[in-house]
């Protein structure tokens, strides 16, 4: 009877402690991903320079000033190219067939103010970065001059999945394309505004890119634009 007990007694010991360090794995889990959450600024929604002006102003440019861009100014281009407009429906900046929106935007900072260099992935809800992976890795974009000088890139990258199970994966690819030209168009708009230069580009480095991001065979990059400051 004794030696039930003690037995008893040593398999709940056991047990509670397995579960305590499960438990704790969890909280280290929530805490790690909590860390490489950063929240950004909120975006302006008016500025000094209308619609016209911008347009007529847009150009592209590949020179750039070596000072860093800030993370205020990260988070304004960021919320032009995906940024939450509407939180009941979760509608954005950029128009999405049937509002299936299949862009992901990944930032890949170099040389970005108050930000450690790195790749993040813009998450609209909450309007804020989750870092994917740590140090500049702008040298995996491609081998253009501007996607090693721009102190920042915005890779977007084509999630196929919701919108294929829906309408096909050719349709799906379509509208990503679409969507991501609204999409930077917005970028290269509000980088005018702000005063910033950059570049949109299709000669990105699909392979680096797709093991770099680990991407599924469902997700594809499929454009960059480049984020700078004017050459002094
Ligand atoms: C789909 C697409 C892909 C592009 N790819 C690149 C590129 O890889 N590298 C680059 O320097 N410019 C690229 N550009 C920018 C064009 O060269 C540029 O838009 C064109 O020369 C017209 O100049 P503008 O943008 O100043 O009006 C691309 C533009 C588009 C629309």
């Amino acid at each position: 009877m004794v030696i039930r007990s003690t037995l008893i007694l040593i398999l709940m010991t056991v047990v509670f402690s397995l579960v305590g360090i499960q438990i704790n794995r969890a909280d280290d889990k929530e805490a790690t991903a909590q860390q490489s959450v950063t929240s950004l600024p909120a975006p302006e929604t008016k500025g000094k320079v209308s619609v016209e002006e911008a347009l007529a102003k847009r150009r592209s440019v590949r020179t750039y000033s070596t000072e860093p861009v800030t993370l205020q100014q990260v988070s304004q281009l960021l919320w032009a190219a995906q940024g939450i407009t509407e939180p009941t429906k979760g509608l954005r900046t950029a128009p999405s067939a049937v509002a299936t929106y299949p862009l992901r935007v990944y930032l890949f900072a170099g040389n970005v103010k108050d930000l450690p260099a790195g790749v993040y992935e813009y998450i609209p809800k909450g309007h804020k970065l989750q870092l994917v992976m740590e140090g500049d890795q702008r040298t995996n974009v491609g081998s253009q001059p501007q996607m090693q000088t721009a102190p920042a890139l915005f890779v977007y990258v084509a999630d196929y999945t919701n919108t294929a199970s829906r309408f096909g994966k050719d349709k799906a690819k379509e509208w990503a394309f679409v969507e991501a030209g609204h999409s930077a168009q917005n970028v290269l708009l509000e980088e005018v505004a702000l005063g910033m230069i950059g570049v949109p580009m299709g000669g990105f480095e699909a392979d680096k890119l797709r093991s770099t991001l680990k991407l599924g065979e469902n997700q594809n990059p499929i454009y960059v634009v480049s984020a700078a400051l004017k050459k002094e």
